[in-house]
């Protein structure tokens, strides 16, 4: 990107043009106002109950990137892409202030007062948590939980990087335990996906299609046929 910075490009067209680039242009900078955009937009993402249990480290260092690709089954463009951001959720957030700073955040905002937030508080604890085999307890897989919330902010980065003109590669080959011991993960904390910015080296990959709606989406009822206009 030059100074004169290109216009975001419209969402229908990032979606339709990003492909998972398989290497990148280690000299072509991310530049920071953009990256702070870039995760900005990610940090916007929805959470239930507000609770934003995402949390991204983002690797630039190029020593530190080189250590990432070893825990990434060497994949060159962990080390080629400027940026690689290494994105996680934390389990227990929640419960070690997340839950009570959101709160007070929406009072802040005028959402909500002390009796409707005493009730969320009782609905967060009873659900997060209830424990296994508990009586009326839900129990959440709190891994499936954390992926579940990372994964909308890491797409959210994804749009964000690709709108602004950068490519990306999302990841999920690695060693969760290496890049944990790499980067001091704490152990409540899951390492979700992996992804690089920067601009593409030489052609993206081709484009390997997708299944039909047909194939995937459900009128009403699973396997009923949903019928739209071409
Ligand atoms: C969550 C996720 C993990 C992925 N992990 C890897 C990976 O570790 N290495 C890789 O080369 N590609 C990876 N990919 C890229 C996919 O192979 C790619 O998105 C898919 O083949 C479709 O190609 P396209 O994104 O270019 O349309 C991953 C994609 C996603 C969404």
């Amino acid at each position: 990107m030059t100074a004169e910075r290109a216009k975001e490009k419209p969402l229908s067209e990032v979606v339709r043009e990003r492909r998972a680039t398989p290497h990148f242009d280690p000299s072509a900078p991310v530049h920071e106002g953009d990256l702070a955009k870039i995760l900005s937009a990610g940090l916007h993402a929805p959470s239930g109950y507000n609770l934003q249990p995402w949390r991204f480290v983002v690797v630039r260092d190029p020593e530190q990137r080189k250590k990432l690709r070893a825990a990434a089954m060497n994949q060159p463009k962990v080390e080629e892409a400027p940026v690689v951001i290494v994105a996680c959720g934390d389990k227990e957030g929640w419960k070690k202030g997340d839950l009570d700073d959101a709160l007070e955040m929406a009072k802040e905002h005028g959402y909500g007062g002390d009796a409707e937030h005493a009730v969320v508080k009782k609905n967060v604890t009873g659900f997060l948590g209830s424990q296994p085999g508990s009586a009326g307890g839900i129990a959440p897989d709190l891994g499936v939980w954390v992926n579940r919330h990372v994964m909308i902010a890491f797409t959210t980065v994804m749009w964000m990087a690709e709108a602004l003109g950068y490519d990306t590669a999302p990841m999920e080959g690695f060693d969760e335990a290496s890049v944990k011991k790499l980067l001091h993960i704490p152990d409540s904390v899951r390492v979700v996906a992996l992804l690089a910015i920067g601009h593409r080296k030489g052609e993206d990959k081709p484009y390997g299609g997708r299944f039909p709606i047909e194939r995937l989406c459900f009128a009403d009822d699973w396997g009923k046929p949903l019928k739209l206009p071409e």
